[in-house]
């Protein structure tokens, strides 16, 4: 790759300085709000691009997991991409993504997401389409559970540690969630400004099933909500206490806010259907090591099959080549080689790796070209539920 740019960890305390100058003013942030934000994500995980002397932007990683087919891959998310305004449309953002993906295969890691602002810059590096972040509204009245069958009580002060357990129990079991890091955690239970979090152990304290951590918000015209910040449920009982609890704080608050599935089993415990999408996006991944991300996540128990791919990637020749995924007893094994029946961008294989989308829609949408014996083995291997995520970085 040859490039004007230079791409680097952060020497010297004033390049951390300029780095966060620049993405203050990307990102409408004070200087006051981004010292936190790199303490939060550690200086160490910080790159920057520069041309001669000068810094141009940067971008910061955050290493941690995604469960998929109830195993832990190692991912990298990417986030605060960045480049000073009089440098854009140089191709400094995707000489900086390029060398970024670079360092991640060389690293061993096997994927990598992040939340694009813009598509076309990270498709040029790879990532495509991989799950979804959404958020849902509910009147509180509407609620209507009034069963509680267990208690709930306040855990002050908030100590994210008491929730990991609970919170790795329900991940693993959603395609697309994250095993967080502490930076990530950090900001689940990071307040707004003015705002109080409040949190409660649902079920006994000695052998919870839940939890639920939130704010109290008004709202411009004056109406109020709950702003669920995190939430576990892991048994029916527990199902029923969070409704219950939530329906009552229904005298004063007007809403209640949460991040879920888009199809989120939650709201099938309601009377009727008065939950309205608040907002959704979509997150993009990108396949950085092609046998690793095979072997890593998991796939569905009791079925055997082989599946032969034959890969495009212009950026990581290591990925450009073919490869057979031999799946038995839910794990499965990648040798190079094979027929090459299933035919796809590295792009394609997001959306497929994650079953955001069946093979089939995406060989409608021109993502991937495969025989009809293909086909059927990837629709088998990679089913699973709707891949999501409740955490933005
Ligand atoms: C988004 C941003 C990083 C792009 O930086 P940049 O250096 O101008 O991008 P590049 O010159 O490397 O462009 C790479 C490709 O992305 C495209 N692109 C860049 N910004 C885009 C935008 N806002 N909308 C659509 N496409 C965009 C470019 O057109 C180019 O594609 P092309 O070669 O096919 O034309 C920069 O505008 C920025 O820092 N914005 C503010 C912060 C932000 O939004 N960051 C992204 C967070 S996910």
């Amino acid at each position: 790759m040859v490039s004007q740019f230079e791409y680097s960890q952060i020497a010297h305390p004033d390049e951390g300085q300029q780095l966060g100058n620049i993405l203050a003013q990307c990102f409408l942030n004070s200087q006051d709000e981004i010292e936190p934000y790199f303490n939060r994500i550690g200086r160490e995980n910080l790159r920057i691009i520069r041309e001669g002397e000068q810094l141009v932007g940067g971008l910061a990683m955050i290493t941690m997991g995604q469960w998929f087919g109830g195993q832990r891959v190692p991912m990298t998310g990417i986030s605060g991409v960045g480049i000073a305004p009089e440098y854009r449309g140089t191709g400094a953002a995707i000489a900086m993504m390029q060398y970024t993906v670079k360092e991640l295969h060389a690293k061993g890691v096997a994927i990598s997401v992040l939340y694009p602002a813009t598509q076309r810059l990270y498709r040029k590096a790879g990532y495509e389409q991989g799950g979804i972040f959404c958020s849902w509204e509910i009147p509180t009245q509407s609620i209507q559970v009034r069963e509680q069958p267990l208690r709930v009580k306040p855990v002050v002060p908030i100590n994210h540690e008491l929730f990991h357990d609970l919170h790795q129990q329900q991940a693993k079991l959603n395609n697309g969630n994250l095993d967080r890091n502490q930076a990530i955690w950090e900001q689940v239970i990071l307040p707004n400004d003015q705002e109080k979090l409040y949190a409660y152990l649902i079920g006994s304290p000695d052998q919870p099933q839940g939890y639920i951590i939130f704010s109290q918000n008004r709202e411009n015209d004056g109406s109020s909500f709950i702003g669920l910040r995190d939430w576990v449920v892991l048994t029916t009982a527990a199902a029923k206490t969070f409704w219950s609890f939530l329906a009552n704080h229904r005298s004063q608050i007007d809403k209640v806010r949460w991040k879920g599935s888009v199809f989120d089993f939650l709201t099938l415990l309601l009377p009727e259907q008065t939950i309205k999408q608040k907002f959704i996006e979509r997150w993009v991944l990108r396949v950085i090591d092609v046998p690793q991300a095979l072997e890593k996540r998991g796939y569905p128990l009791g079925i055997q099959a082989e599946l032969h791919l034959e890969v495009r990637d212009d950026l990581l020749t290591e990925n450009n080549a073919r490869f057979i995924l031999s799946v038995a007893n839910g794990r499965g094994e990648v040798t190079r080689g094979g027929k090459g029946e299933l035919t796809l961008d590295i792009r394609g294989l997001s959306p497929l790796y994650t079953g955001l989308f069946t093979p089939h829609q995406l060989k409608l949408a021109g993502q991937l070209d495969a025989t009809e014996t293909a086909l059927l083995s990837a629709t088998q291997l990679f089913a699973g539920s709707s891949p999501w995520m409740p955490d933005f970085f």
